[in-house]
């Protein structure tokens, strides 16, 4: 029978997740929060006005958006969703006030690259998981490229002092789409050439808005070049939906034999696709049902059926973590419920996100009554356990908040998920969502 909410007698800040029977039903996801980031700073610096569609209604994408207005681009939200932004044709105006990131780490780097070559010095600050994440890796490139930026031993506030910048041939000691994004946006305002080489291929969403609003680049395998001195064009584009955001729906579905979940509108956009190989290899049946283009992104429909001969294991390393690294987690915690366990290594970067997920998916699965081993760079989750609910902490984490949802529907007694709300900084409808697919 299916339960109204789940959740109905919790505080506000704690949700109480019961064990569910099956999943089922249809969805249709809120714009991905990557590609929200991009197309609002491509729009702010663009000429022209942009309309965006199924923005993402996360909180880190709205940080943006504030940060694009007090650097003096219009932000109009309309009756109809659709947000209009009037950008400043290359040329962004002096904020007064310290632009504030919150608790977006994708904010703060991509918006430096735009910065770093406008001439007047900018103030950016966050929160405090915010505050104890690595900058040096995009204050290195951008000062070999002439920028001038002082940060507190690494981290914010980080104070870009802008100016002319040359172009610059880097290859990222770290897997980051974000550092990528950080030297392509400012690669876009130098002198010259900028080259960015990566050892894994990271999400190329940058490459496809930067192309959308009119900008050419070319790309070989391994690296992306852009000239200095291109100008944007507003484009009126729709935001797929968050692929990120359905991996926890995805591994919900995956956790019961008889589950049939079609999600509408999803972004499949390859470089962000690797769940679905993994969810294949751990007998998940996945069909894509209608596949098309938008602006160079592919958005389709996905069904998930369950597994009826349960789920397999999973090794992930090497580039597929750096590629999957928002979705380990919630593998993680669904690992106790696969026959032969779940192995992440190769995922340090892990430990440096909004929490310390390494750290926080072996305390939270131990709660829940599972062994786990830690290691600096992964974690190993053997198969065939069983969870009990219990107390977890979400550490002010979105997907750790997500993930120990989705862990909970299989476990033996209610999970109570403390610092729930942090959910939506991604996706503020998570928890809704979720009771509507869950039959209890
Ligand atoms: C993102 C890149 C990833 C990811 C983050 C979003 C992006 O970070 O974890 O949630 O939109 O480019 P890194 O580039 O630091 O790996």
């Amino acid at each position: 029978m299916r339960q109204a909410n789940s959740t109905a007698n919790s505080p506000l800040s704690t949700r109480r997740i019961s064990p569910a029977t099956n999943v089922l039903g249809s969805l249709r996801l809120p714009g991905d929060k990557s590609i929200s980031h991009r197309y609002a700073m491509v729009a702010g610096f663009a000429e022209g006005t942009s309309h965006l569609s199924n923005f993402s209604s996360g909180a880190d994408p709205h940080s943006t958006l504030v940060c694009m207005q007090q650097l003096g681009a219009r932000v109009e939200h309309q009756d109809n969703g659709v947000i209009a932004i009037t950008g400043r044709a290359g040329a962004f105006a002096t904020s007064t006030a310290a632009l504030d990131c919150g608790n977006s780490g994708s904010t703060m780097r991509m918006l430096a690259g735009l910065l770093a070559a406008q001439p007047f010095s900018s103030t950016l600050i966050g929160d405090e998981s915010l505050t104890r994440r690595p900058m040096e890796r995009i204050r290195k490139p951008l000062i070999a490229m002439g920028a001038r930026i002082d940060l507190t031993d690494g981290h914010a506030p980080m104070t870009i002092h802008g100016g002319p910048l040359r172009g610059l041939d880097y290859a990222t000691p770290i897997a980051s789409a974000q550092v990528k994004t950080c030297l392509l946006f400012a690669g876009l305002q130098a002198a010259g050439v900028t080259e960015v080489h990566e050892s894994v291929h990271t999400r190329d969403h940058t490459e496809l808005a930067l192309r959308a609003f009119g900008a050419e680049l070319t790309r070989s395998k391994g690296s992306v070049r852009i000239e200095g001195g291109q100008r944007l064009r507003a484009v009126d584009a729709a935001v797929p939906g968050d692929l990120s955001s359905a991996a926890f729906f995805l591994c919900a579905a995956a956790l019961f034999p008889e589950a049939n979940l079609v999600l509408d509108g999803v972004g499949m956009n390859p470089t962000r696709a690797s769940l679905l190989d993994v969810l294949r290899g751990l007998g998940v049946k996945l069909n894509v049902l209608q596949l098309s283009e938008q602006h160079g992104e592919l958005v389709g429909t996905l069904q998930v059926v369950g597994s009826p001969t349960g789920l397999e294991g999973a090794e992930i390393s090497g580039a597929l973590s750096a590629q999957l690294i928002d979705e380990l987690p919630v593998l993680a915690a669904i690992a106790p419920y696969t026959r032969h366990g779940v192995r992440i290594r190769d995922a340090r970067e892990l430990r440096v996100k909004e929490s310390d997920r390494i750290a926080l998916v072996a305390k939270n699965l131990r709660a829940m009554g599972a062994e786990v081993e830690e290691f600096d760079d992964g974690l190993n989750v053997p198969g065939n356990q069983k969870l009990r609910g219990a107390e977890i902490d979400s550490g002010d984490d979105h997907r750790i908040a997500m993930a120990f949802s989705v862990a909970a529907l299989r476990a033996a007694g209610d999970t109570e998920i403390h610092g729930a709300e942090a959910a939506a900084i991604s996706f503020p409808e998570f928890f809704d969502f979720l009771d509507r697919i869950t039959e209890r």
